[in-house]
């Protein structure tokens, strides 16, 4: 196994401010998984899925946790919330390192990204009974996929980020004053 820190969890849980935070604060590498494929492709995430589906996007998530294992360490990676669900992914992310699941509740996932349309596992005309199904269908999947687990309601950004450094990389402060 290798020696990253993989941040897990739904839309609006924190991954990409909380990865953020723990990468300055720990003067580590950051690698976003979305930024990448992003990348690659010449598109947002949104467009990827509109001309060419959710299966192909998948894929791609398969192939840049394969490119990751093969040429990255010492790390932080944050990942979209939908990768977990392939079961190869999960497998793949733990030879990657120690998987970090930031827990969210439906109700915070909502207030979090009222208004956000960037997303397009939530466009539905019942955006509450959509995140409420995902979350109830993923949420074991990334328990099964993650070492910790850490309660992201009610808690900065600072805070979570402190928690995964302390947990996941076993130092205190995140080098911060406390
Ligand atoms: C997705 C989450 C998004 C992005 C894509 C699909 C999902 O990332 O990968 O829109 O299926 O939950 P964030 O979790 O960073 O929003």
């Amino acid at each position: 196994m290798k020696d990253n820190v993989i941040l897990i969890g739904f839309m609006g849980a924190g991954k990409t401010s909380v990865s953020r935070a723990l990468a300055k604060a720990e003067n580590l590498p950051l690698v976003d998984i979305d930024e990448m494929i992003e990348k690659e492709a010449g598109m947002v995430a949104s467009e990827i899925f509109r001309l060419y589906g959710e299966e192909r996007f998948r894929q791609m998530e398969t192939e840049m946790l394969e490119k990751l294992i093969r040429e990255t360490d010492h790390s932080v990676i944050s990942v979209g919330g939908g990768l977990p669900v392939r079961e190869i992914n999960r497998r793949l992310m733990r030879e990657l390192g120690t998987v970090v699941f930031l827990n969210v509740k439906a109700e915070t996932v909502l207030k979090r990204l009222e208004g956000d349309t960037t997303r397009p596992m939530l466009y539905a005309d019942d955006k509450e009974k959509r995140v409420n199904d995902l979350l109830a269908f993923r949420s074991p999947l990334y328990r099964e996929a993650a070492h910790i687990v850490i309660d992201t309601d009610d808690k900065t950004i600072r805070q979570v980020a402190r928690e995964v450094a302390r947990t996941a990389l076993g130092v205190t402060g995140c080098g911060e004053s406390q």
